[in-house]
């Protein structure tokens, strides 16, 4: 059975719940915690033993490195050959906040952490509760998304719940995270840092602190079409080869003015199919349909990501046949929720 503890503040009653889920942990038993981005399920990141439950427990392919995550920056250094300049100027900037760095590892993380790879994500969460468990466990945590692998990563409790519950040992509920989308992956290992996912920190961000950065070109970008299987360029980071995000029917990314959008739903209706809807509030307001989930306003990317997960879980097989998405604008946050709407989607038509 899973144990859950519900924490809305850290408090002297919660030191009870953090050392009871942080006793599991060093007992190499898997727990799953808020952090500021979507929840993680944590493992010592020491024991292979630990880190090969989060494995069996998402059904996750082994050739898929994890994230490990520490409490602040001292700790980088027992786990990394070194910090190059760019890597300390970000760590500097950005944490703790949702950035991975990928460091060169020294190999004093269990091998199955980075599915054999020299190096390692290192990340340092912005969120109360992560932060009380890592200081109290003292332990590297290996740590992906608390989801089943392929589906949407977990912005609440209670998706974590939906989908692991009895093959996880604990569950700390802080509830909702606040920024909604994972943290970006930088490689740091090269001459030039590389974003290997877009995420909460953005490429502009980014750039304003170590100047230009580039993107991995395996990154398909929302303007062009969905990537074929094979797409010619391998992604760095492996995780981004895999489907993702996928919500229970079919959906399709529809780029286009109000009025495109209600002919897409139309056409679907006339065929007798239910439709369920993620708009914008903006677009919402135009359109005619049964299941419309409003994920925020154009104006504001922060609340869309904040959303976005949350959005695609909440369409089931029995209520729907088909998604339609709106797409969004790709700057700032943009380029994270465009980049995972694009591995969600099975489609995508264009107005114009
Ligand atoms: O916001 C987040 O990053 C969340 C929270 C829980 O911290 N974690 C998360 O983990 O999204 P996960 O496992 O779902 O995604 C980790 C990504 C994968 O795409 C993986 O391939 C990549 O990071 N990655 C991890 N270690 C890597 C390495 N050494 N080299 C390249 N990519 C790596
Ligand atoms: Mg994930």
């Amino acid at each position: 059975d899973t144990k859950v503890w519900r924490i809305d503040q850290i408090t002297k009653e919660t030191d009870q719940a953090i050392e009871e889920a942080s006793a599991l942990l060093e007992q190499n038993q898997v727990v799953a915690f808020p952090t500021e981005t979507v929840y993680g399920l944590g493992a010592n990141a020491k024991e292979a033993d630990a880190v090969d439950k989060i494995f069996r427990a998402k059904g996750r392919p082994s050739d898929n490195p994890l994230i490990v995550h520490i409490a602040d920056r001292n700790q980088v250094d027992e786990y990394v050959t070194e910090v190059p300049e760019v890597a300390e100027k970000l760590l500097a900037a950005f944490t703790p906040g949702p950035l991975t760095l990928i460091l060169k590892s020294n190999g004093t993380i269990a091998e199955n952490v980075t599915a054999g790879l020299p190096s390692i994500g290192v990340r340092i969460p912005d969120h109360p509760v992560a932060q009380a468990l890592l200081r109290a466990c003292r332990l590297p945590l290996a740590a992906p998304s608390a989801n089943k692998s392929g589906r949407p990563s977990p912005t609440t409790a209670e998706h974590v719940y939906e989908d692991l519950q009895g093959r996880i040992a604990g569950l700390l509920d802080g509830g909702p995270t606040g920024v909604g989308v994972e943290s970006t992956v930088v490689d740091c290992t090269g001459v030039m840092p590389i974003i290997l996912r877009p995420g909460g920190v953005t490429r502009e961000q980014l750039e304003e602190v170590v100047g230009s950065v580039m993107v991995d070109p395996a990154l398909a970008s929302a303007g062009g079409d969905l990537p074929e299987d094979g797409a010619v360029d391998k992604p760095r980071a492996p995780g981004m080869k895999y489907t993702h995000y996928a919500p229970e029917a079919p959906m399709w990314l529809v780029d286009g003015d109000p009025s495109f959008m209600q002919e897409q739903i139309d056409v679907h209706l006339q065929a007798g199919d239910k439709v369920g809807i993620i708009a914008s509030e903006e677009l919402a307001a135009g359109l005619n349909a049964d299941h419309i989930n409003v994920c925020g306003s154009r104006d504001n990317l922060n609340e869309v990501a904040a959303h976005l997960y949350d959005a695609l879980r909440s369409f089931k097989k029995s209520d729907v046949d088909i998604i339609l998405c709106e797409t969004f604008p790709e700057t700032g946050v943009g380029h994270a929720i465009m980049n995972r709407l694009q591995k969600a989607a099975t489609k995508k038509i264009n107005q114009f």
